[in-house]
């Protein structure tokens, strides 16, 4: 009775919450971070965005890049406002058609207050004007924006939107994208996915390209430059574009003979890890100084100093294996960063063995067997390497070490059946080493709880079993690197900001 008699009050209350303005009890700030415990601050709460629509004109001569920015996003709770990552100079902003109020935060914080508070579950959509000089932009005094004497390149890990488009920066929110971008005639503008349409108007090029499957932020990638294109399909039909600056000097044979073999190697790779999850593929090599390559989505891209001993079809093998093992399934936290860089590196020491450069249990050995016991290498815990250590060379190789260690306790069968049953069991989404060890146990029937410990969890050297033992006969001779050794290693050449 007297429960009832309540009742009327709490609707009451409950619509009088609908109709009150943002500021109100109930409507509440979207944090500031997504909550990644390496990144506090990146991504955003409270919103969740489906997709991307970004305009763009850049001049190369100047580096001045006007954007808008539409996104398409879902309140996540009752919202009174809530943050963007993003670095450049902000005209206006609109949030469902109405004009919104915003400031800059914190590092990279475009802080958003709408007209009215947004309720939990509804559609938001977000204009952002902008415009700016990207290179004159830092945040925690870095930039990865990077000119190049034609043009520019935003392709990073984890941080690369910032300077140019604002978002939601964290692999946990994907979304799908159009990026439009106007250029000089005669220069080329290079993102992600199927080129949709390509026009010339009075002097200017805009080239619209669309990636239509769930994309993290990071994988997001814009080159602007002078650009040769190839294009072809792989075997399983799907359209390859590739684009190599023009401006490549001694490096363009060597980065053609690699990169050309994208759809090649990208069959090979179906192979071990199912259907190739995208519409599109390719590479791009642009005339940028930097030492490393990422797996940006669809479309690697390379840096020329990858190829400048030669062909180097490893870091190819490894950014396409991204596509599954990083892009398809991404990670829940920076912290998963092993779920990547192991198996890419993994299917690098796969490639060696196909080719008769050194098996991938040689490879192990050789990892094994030339870091000795009191080496810095082994207190790196590729299962939780900590922020500093994310690109570590011990998330690459005892990561992969790891993996062949995995395939010793399981044996090829239940392996094999993991590495493609991964990408498929989590498809579009994300997913963490729990997740993964959980999934290893389920597929093998085995308790790999002390394996794992072992393996990705324990800062120091794991025992050598007597088989491995066995192998490395003389542990205290210097062991020989296998051929494919100086490729894998280049692979994963990081310049680190
Ligand atoms: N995921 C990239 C790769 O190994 C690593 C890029 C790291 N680069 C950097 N500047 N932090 O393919
Ligand atoms: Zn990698």
């Amino acid at each position: 009775m007297h429960r009832r008699l309540i009742v009327p009050s709490v609707l009451a209350a409950a619509s009088l919450l609908l109709a009150i303005p943002a500021s109100a009890a109930g409507f509440t700030p979207g944090a500031p971070g997504i909550g990644d415990p390496y990144y506090p601050a990146y991504g955003n709460g409270g919103y969740d965005v489906s997709h991307y629509d970004l305009k763009l004109k850049y001049q190369p001569s100047t580096d001045r890049l006007d954007g808008t920015a539409t996104i398409l996003a879902t309140a996540t709770q009752d919202l009174s406002r809530f943050d963007l990552d993003f670095l450049l100079d902000v005209s206006e902003v609109r949030v469902n058609g109405a004009k919104a109020s915003f400031a800059t935060s914190g590092q990279h914080e475009l802080v958003v207050t709408p007209a009215k508070g947004l309720a939990k579950g509804s559609a938001v959509t977000i204009v952002v004007r902008y415009s700016g000089v990207p290179s004159t932009k830092s945040a925690y005094g870095f930039s990865t924006w990077h000119r190049t004497p034609d043009g520019a390149v935003a392709a990073d890990e984890p941080e690369s939107a910032w300077w140019w488009f604002p978002s939601n920066d964290h692999p946990l929110d994907k979304a799908t994208y159009d990026v439009s971008v106007s250029v000089p005639d005669g220069t080329q503008a290079i993102s992600n996915g199927v080129l949709k349409a390509q026009r010339s108007q009075l002097g200017r090029t805009t080239y619209n390209w669309r990636s239509d499957k769930p994309q993290a932020t990071y994988l997001t990638t814009l080159a602007v430059g002078k650009f040769d294109i190839t294009t072809g399909t792989t075997e399983a039909g799907v359209p390859i574009t590739n684009a190599y600056s023009k401006d490549l000097g001694d490096n363009a044979g060597a980065a053609r003979a690699s990169v050309e073999r994208t759809g090649e190697v990208a069959d090979w790779l179906s192979g071990y890890f199912g259907p190739y999850p995208f519409n599109a593929l390719g590479g791009y090599v642009p005339n940028t100084d930097t030492g490393y390559a990422l797996e940006t989505q669809t479309r690697p891209f390379y840096s020329p100093k990858q190829f400048a001993n030669g062909a180097n079809v490893s870091v190819v093998v490894h950014e396409l294996a991204h596509q599954w093992y990083g892009d398809d399934v991404s990670l829940k936290g920076w912290k998963d960063i092993w779920i990547n860089e192991g198996f890419a590196s993994y299917a690098e020491w796969l490639w060696s063995e196909s080719q008769g450069d050194g098996t991938a249990q040689e490879l192990a050995d050789y990892v094994y067997a030339s870091h000795p016991a009191d080496d810095a290498f082994w207190t790196v815990k590729p299962g939780d390497p900590g922020a500093a250590n994310q690109f570590d060379d011990a998330v690459y190789d005892r990561g992969a070490l790891a993996i062949q260690a995995l395939r010793d306790k399981v044996g090829d069968t239940a392996f094999f059946k993991i590495l493609k049953g991964w990408p498929a069991e989590h498809a579009y989404g994300n997913a963490s080493v729990a997740d993964f060890e959980k999934y290893a146990e389920q597929v093998s029937g085995k308790p790999l709880a002390a394996f794992f410990d072992t393996w990705l969890f324990t800062p120091s050297k794991p025992a050598a079993g007597a088989a491995r033992q066995a192998r490395i006969a003389h542990p205290d001779a210097r062991p020989v690197a296998p051929k494919s050794w100086q490729r894998i290693e280049r692979a994963h050449t990081v310049h680190d900001h």
